[in-house]
């Protein structure tokens, strides 16, 4: 085990080395076995988890309660309305309580500064569920799924995403292939690309790494070649209903539909996506959308015959998170 993983924060994956990184990915290749073989250890007996979220979740805080019960460990789950976080107390405040409590923290919520003051005053190991930066515990799940379609070593996978590239999945995406060596593009207008300090710090890391980096403003150039396409919901939780108009007009050439797949030139591409996904028209949003932008009524981001397609793998991606959340949760804690 790498000698800094036990009790260790998971904020943003900045801090976290390729070997970090690779020894999480074996220990959830481990801990998916395991569960599939029906071998599960309680290694997280007596154990307490608060899961904090001030955004909503269904894969997040699935993931990290089924996770933490198979390893015999419990959680209590705080929701957006209902502690006294943010209104009647400070995060620092908040950290200081839990982290007598509890045995870890998982918070999900909105800028990175408020996971970091919260990992900063806990005294217990402290993981980001989502923040508007960053969402590191799904790039694990990402770059899993992505090693368990392709048959070619981590240096030799690449993969884009095309989008919004400067929300916490553009973000985490470029950082973590960064780290691991591989080859990764950011399809977006210029102006929805990452922070250009964001952009410098990855490219430091691809120098070690060999990761080869790309953004461009160009969704054909970004798909050219590669072995998987992802892509996110244009609009992210807790920016204004206001935004849907403006980055509609944006991203319209960046939707992933039949021809952008096509684009990647490679027969075995294969369509991630976080979740949820706006692909037709049946939930709230995505009729609101339709009805504005009839366009739009076979999906927004991605079109619904390819989230249909055997392509689409976001379901694996999405139980993945599961298997990743676990060997978190038991690096940290066992
Ligand atoms: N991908 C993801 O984080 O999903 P939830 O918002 O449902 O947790
Ligand atoms: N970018 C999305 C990811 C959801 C998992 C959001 O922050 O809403």
């Amino acid at each position: 085990m790498p000698f800094n993983i036990r009790n260790r924060n998971l904020l943003s994956l900045v801090h976290h080395s390729e070997r970090d990184l690779i020894y999480l990915l074996n220990l959830s290749r481990d801990l998916k076995r395991a569960k599939y073989s029906g071998a599960v250890r309680h290694s997280l007996a007596g154990k307490n988890i608060a899961l904090i979220f001030e955004k909503t979740s269904t894969r997040t805080r699935c993931a990290f309660e089924v996770a933490a019960y198979d390893e015999g460990a419990h959680v209590t789950y705080i929701d957006p309305t209902s502690s006294q976080i943010g209104h009647k107390e400070s995060m620092k405040d908040t950290a200081r309580v839990l982290g007598r409590m509890y045995d870890a923290i998982e918070y999900r919520g909105f800028g990175q500064d408020v996971v970091d003051e919260l990992a900063k005053y806990a005294g217990v190991p402290v993981f980001n569920g989502l923040t508007d930066e960053y969402h590191p515990t799904q790039m694990l799940a990402d770059v899993l799924t992505m090693t368990e379609h392709c048959s070619k070593p981590m240096h030799e996978i690449s993969y884009a995403y095309v989008g919004d590239g400067r929300n916490n999945m553009a973000n985490s995406l470029l950082l973590v292939g960064a780290k691991l060596g591989m080859n990764v593009r950011i399809g977006a207008p210029k102006h929805l690309w990452p922070e250009p300090e964001h952009i410098a710090m990855c490219e430091s890391f691809a120098k070690d790494s060999g990761a080869l980096l790309l953004i461009t403003d160009d969704p054909q150039e970004a798909v050219k070649g590669v072995d998987f396409i992802h892509t996110d919901v244009w609009v992210s939780m807790g920016e204004p209903i206001e935004a849907w108009g403006q980055r509609i007009d944006e991203l319209m050439p960046f939707q992933v539909n039949a021809a952008l797949m096509a684009a990647s030139g490679n027969p075995r591409v294969r369509f991630m996506h976080c979740l949820p996904a706006f692909h037709n028209s049946e939930t709230k949003v995505g009729a609101q959308i339709a009805a504005q932008y009839p366009q739009l009524s076979n999906g927004i981001e991605v079109t619904d015959d390819v989230f249909e397609s055997p392509a689409n793998i976001a379901f694996e991606q999405a139980e993945n998170r599961m298997h990743t959340i676990k060997a978190v949760l038991v690096a940290a804690l066992a």
